[in-house]
């Protein structure tokens, strides 16, 4: 029997590696992939052949993470819960689905991850891998094993050989996940939701208060919704995402720290840093404010709280989750232009918008000069006048009683 491992090459995976050759005494193939998270994993493949893997995958997925995955939900504009950007959510599937794949080729019949029994991912994993892979097997050491603490995990690493490197950063208290969308920290002090973060926990950006006094202006231009160009310089998705990451972490754009609700049912406090979606989703937004009709955005605006839930809680290989995506796509036609912004000490602002062929902003009906009859405001009478008609009667009845 063989499984497909996603493995980082860092000190938990590497733990599982070695325990799954054990307790299952399975072939294990590696999976790493590069979305961003801005470490090298070459690295990874010595780790993995150090412990006795023959089949080691190692991608570069930016470009099909931003262009499949994260662009497609930004078209939605999607937030949980009023605040996340769902930087680790919509990384998973992208994940799941190379596992599944490289399990074919490689005829395996189980993947295996790991996440916690705790949390969100496992959950966005699995129901990826079963979506795509009905029979497949899954093996989730953190449900199963009795490595209960971090003691725990250094003995057993200890005890069989695996290095247990002390690199920057690597003894950080906080459990990250990071990914070109996002960097994200759960655990640690953050655990009691009163306790303000160290300032040295962000990694990415700069505090809003020692970002550059001088604000900075940007052009993005939107083609289909998606953004396809910084200041008139045309980039790749990935190459887009990291251009406004760099620039949105040096004006300290993009920090929260909220309370969210996990599919599993607890509470969990995280801080995450989104620098270039924080951009991205305001721009894309003003984007849509000249180019959509008025009951289009609105629509949208309704269903993405249950777009973003089903991106939250694992559902990105669903039918209910293309079916919306269509919908979303098509309202996106038209969602072309340019929209300029001022990013000052963590603020992001619009100011500026233009569309040269689909814009429906109509300055000759809109303005509060002389418009030469292209609205007639004798109409708004009537318009009141019928839009009020019953709250008359309801009125009048009211006075009756
Ligand atoms: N709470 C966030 C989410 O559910 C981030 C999870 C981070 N995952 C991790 N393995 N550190 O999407
Ligand atoms: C984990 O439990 O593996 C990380 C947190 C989460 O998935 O929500």
């Amino acid at each position: 029997r063989k499984v497909v491992l996603a493995y980082s090459g860092g000190l938990d995976t590497s733990v599982i590696l070695k325990w799954l050759q054990d307790t299952y005494g399975c072939e294990v193939v590696t999976f790493t992939a590069d979305i961003g998270q801005g470490e090298e994993v070459e690295p990874a493949r010595a780790k993995a052949e150090a412990l006795g893997v023959r089949e080691i995958y190692i991608e570069d997925l930016r470009e099909p993470f931003v262009r499949d995955y994260v662009f497609p939900m930004f078209r939605a504009n999607a937030v949980y819960e009023g605040e996340y950007l769902l930087g680790t959510s919509i990384a998973r599937p992208l994940i799941a689905k190379r596992l599944v794949e490289i399990a074919e080729e490689t005829g395996a019949d189980a993947i295996a991850h790991g996440a916690t029994g705790k949390g969100n991912d496992q959950v966005r994993f699995e129901l990826t891998a079963y979506a795509l892979k009905p029979d497949i097997r899954i093996i989730a050491p953190w449900r199963e094993w009795d490595l209960t603490s971090r003691e725990k995990l250094l003995a057993y690493a200890e005890a069989h050989g695996i290095p247990v490197e002390r690199k920057p950063g690597g003894g950080s208290p906080y459990s990250m996940d990071a990914n070109l969308l996002h960097i994200s920290y759960e655990g640690g002090v953050l655990e009691d939701p009163w306790a303000e973060p160290e300032p040295d926990m962000w990694r990415w950006t700069r505090a809003p208060e020692q970002a550059p006094d001088e604000p900075r202006y940007l052009e993005l231009t939107f083609r289909r919704g998606d953004a396809v160009a910084v200041d008139g310089e045309e980039m790749t998705p990935a190459g887009v995402l990291a251009t406004l990451n760099r620039i949105g972490a040096e004006h300290g754009i993009g920090r929260i720290d909220i309370v969210e609700n996990r599919y599993v049912g607890m509470k969990s406090r995280g801080c995450y840093e989104t620098p270039g979606g924080t951009i991205l989703l305001k721009a894309h937004r003003a984007m849509e404010s000249i180019t959509l009709d008025r009951e289009v955005a609105h629509l949208k605006d309704e269903l993405m709280p249950r777009y973003a839930s089903l991106i939250y809680n694992g559902y990105w290989f669903s039918p209910e989750r293309e079916m919306l995506q269509r919908m979303i796509d098509a309202s996106q036609e038209c969602v072309n232009g340019v929209v300029r912004l001022k990013l000052y000490k963590g603020s992001v602002q619009v100011v500026g918008r233009r569309s040269d062929r689909d814009s429906l902003f109509d300055a000759t009906v809109a303005t509060f000069e002389d418009d030469a009859g292209a609205y007639d405001q004798a109409d708004a009478a009537g318009f009141i006048r019928l839009n009020a008609l019953r709250l008359r009667i309801g009125a009048r009845r009211r006075g009756r009683r």
